[in-house]
């Protein structure tokens, strides 16, 4: 089974017009594009066998809330998946475990799989393995409070230190991604939720890729920057 290979543009590209270059360069089946709300519409119509997906919902439908997008309206416009909880979310709008968890609980309500980016940050990572479990443990309790179904579930495993962007220069080795994923498979079956596919984001690139998705407890890859180079993330697909 090819594995699951999520693109997130973040705020990029610039341009409606580089966003659809960018969706017909890397529309490939088992890629899954996640745009900026902004070029939804456009991307999801220049793309034959890539799958759509959102970078983030609000998660009342109909609220009197300004600037967010619904589960419903994601949906209704093609969205298949969306992310949850990035770290860039938590650290840069303060978003919280209960708001994350409220945000899950629609996107998978709404009929979306939801993929939740859980991750230890730098200061945690250097308190060693057992910090980082006991991190990494009570933020999906936390964040998976109450869900029931784990079918439509994707937890991406990103430690934030390891995201190119997080400025410390650090990756994370497929070992030690390993360790914490199966980790976090432990932990979700405690839970109560089976059927979760676990994948890993943070730096992934075309020549780190294979070190990840080669290993069978590890269900696909969550690409940031390179996921808005086309060779870069067409050459990571072909490895999926
Ligand atoms: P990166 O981003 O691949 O650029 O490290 C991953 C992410 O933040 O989702």
């Amino acid at each position: 089974m090819k594995k699951l290979v999520v693109g997130n543009w973040k705020l990029n590209p610039q341009t409606v017009a580089e966003a659809i270059d960018l969706a017909q360069a890397t529309d490939i089946e088992g890629a899954v594009l996640c745009p900026p709300d902004i070029f939804l519409m456009e991307v999801g119509g220049a793309i034959k066998q890539a799958i759509l997906g959102a970078q983030d919902l609000f998660w009342k439908d109909g609220a009197a809330v300004t600037g967010e997008a619904s589960a419903i309206q994601l949906k209704d416009i093609g969205v298949s998946y969306v992310i949850v909880g990035h770290s860039s979310r938590r650290e840069k709008l303060a978003e919280t475990d209960t708001l994350v968890n409220l945000k899950v609980k629609a996107a998978l309500t709404a009929g979306l799989k939801a993929i939740l980016c859980i991750g230890e940050n730098l200061d945690i990572h250097q308190q060693g393995e057992a910090t980082v479990r006991t991190f990494i443990g009570e933020q999906l309790r936390k964040d998976l409070d109450e869900v029931k179904q784990g079918e439509n579930l994707i937890v991406a495993y990103e430690p934030i230190w390891a995201i190119s962007t997080s400025g410390t220069g650090l990756v994370d080795t497929p070992e030690e991604a390993v360790t914490i994923i199966s980790f976090i498979k432990e932990e979700l079956l405690k839970i109560g939720l089976s059927m979760v596919l676990v994948i890993y984001g943070g730096s992934v690139n075309s020549k780190t890729a294979d070190g990840f998705l080669k290993e069978n407890i590890i269900d696909g890859v969550l690409v940031g920057a390179a996921s808005l180079d086309a060779h870069e993330f067409k050459q990571i697909i072909s490895l999926s």
